[in-house]
């Protein structure tokens, strides 16, 4: 496994890639690395002749107030569990290397898909994701990026600048990986204390019951929504963010449910703020 840290140094290895005709898989990460990060190189590895991770902890998707500083952080734990995949190459810039000091370019993905959901509580941040995927897409020239369902609107939002900006890549998004107990992994769960990683679990489990009762014939987003949040309130000093109902592919709001919905939560569980989410085909 061959670690870069600069753009030249990778660019290289992709150029020689190239030249031999084999196919990249692309894997961008903040590190912190657990199952499910793993699942999506595992994927990537299936897929393709060579897999490229990266693990740059993006300063511009950080709004003020967020746990940029603080966000987790354990190089030589990723390394390990990389290489043990398999892993052909990790590119980890500094944030000169990606940003330098007279940096002012910035995709921008318009319209309610950036704007609401995450986006009204973290402003600026989508703008900050689609800049470094697009200047880590440019870098490493992968045929096929792979993405988490568990940042939903993430994935909606890079296929669509994949899309609107022509980048010949296709996306692949993966499943959610959880716990024993239904919370969702993520590199913030490290922040939960135990009292709290016991509690958290009732994103999931309003969640799966919330699917429950659509299987069973509620249709009305407004009662499903009212449901989620009085159980999500069971835990007193859950805050939560937003618990919304909107269609899987556009993320516009639902009212009464057809077709292959989202349910979406963002919850503050003590310090961390948690998101998860459900698809749901409804008959
Ligand atoms: P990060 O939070 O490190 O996540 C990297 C990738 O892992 C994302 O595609 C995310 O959806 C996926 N992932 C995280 N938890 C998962 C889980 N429990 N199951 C399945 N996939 C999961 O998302 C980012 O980093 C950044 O925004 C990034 C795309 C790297 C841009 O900076």
């Amino acid at each position: 496994m061959k670690i870069c840290n600069t753009i030249d140094e990778i660019r290289n290895h992709v150029k020689i890639i190239k030249k031999a005709d084999k196919s990249i898989g692309f894997v961008p990460t903040m590190g912190y690395l657990h199952d499910g990060h793993l699942s999506l190189v595992k994927k990537a590895k299936e897929e393709n002749d060579i897999v490229v991770v990266s693990i740059f902890v993006n300063p511009t998707q950080f709004g003020a107030g967020e746990d940029l500083e603080s966000y987790p952080r354990d190089l030589d734990r990723d390394f390990q569990l990389l290489k043990s995949q398999r892993v052909d190459f990790v590119f980890v810039p500094s944030v000169d290397e990606m940003y330098n000091k007279a940096y002012k370019t910035y995709v921008d993905v318009e319209g309610q898909i950036t704007k609401k959901l995450c986006g009204s509580s973290r402003k600026g941040h989508f703008r900050g994701v689609t800049t470094v995927v697009s200047k880590l897409f440019n870098i490493v020239a992968p045929n096929r990026a792979y993405f988490g369902q568990k940042d939903a609107q993430q994935v909606a939002v890079i296929e669509k600048m994949v899309r609107d900006l022509n980048f010949d890549i296709d996306i692949i998004s993966c499943p959610i990986v959880r716990e024993e107990d239904g919370l969702a992994l993520s590199s913030r769960n490290s922040y939960l204390n135990s009292k709290e990683r016991e509690d958290a679990a009732i994103l999931s489990k309003s969640l799966f019951l919330a699917k429950k009762m659509i299987e069973n014939g509620a249709k009305e987003a407004k009662e499903i929504k009212k449901f989620i949040i009085d159980n999500i309130n069971t835990v007193d000093y859950a805050k939560i963010d937003y618990v919304e109902i909107v269609d899987a592919k556009t993320l516009e709001d639902v009212n009464t449910l057809q077709g292959d919905i989202l349910i979406a939560v963002a919850v503050k569980i003590g310090k961390p703020r948690l998101i998860d989410n459900i698809k749901v085909e409804v008959k």
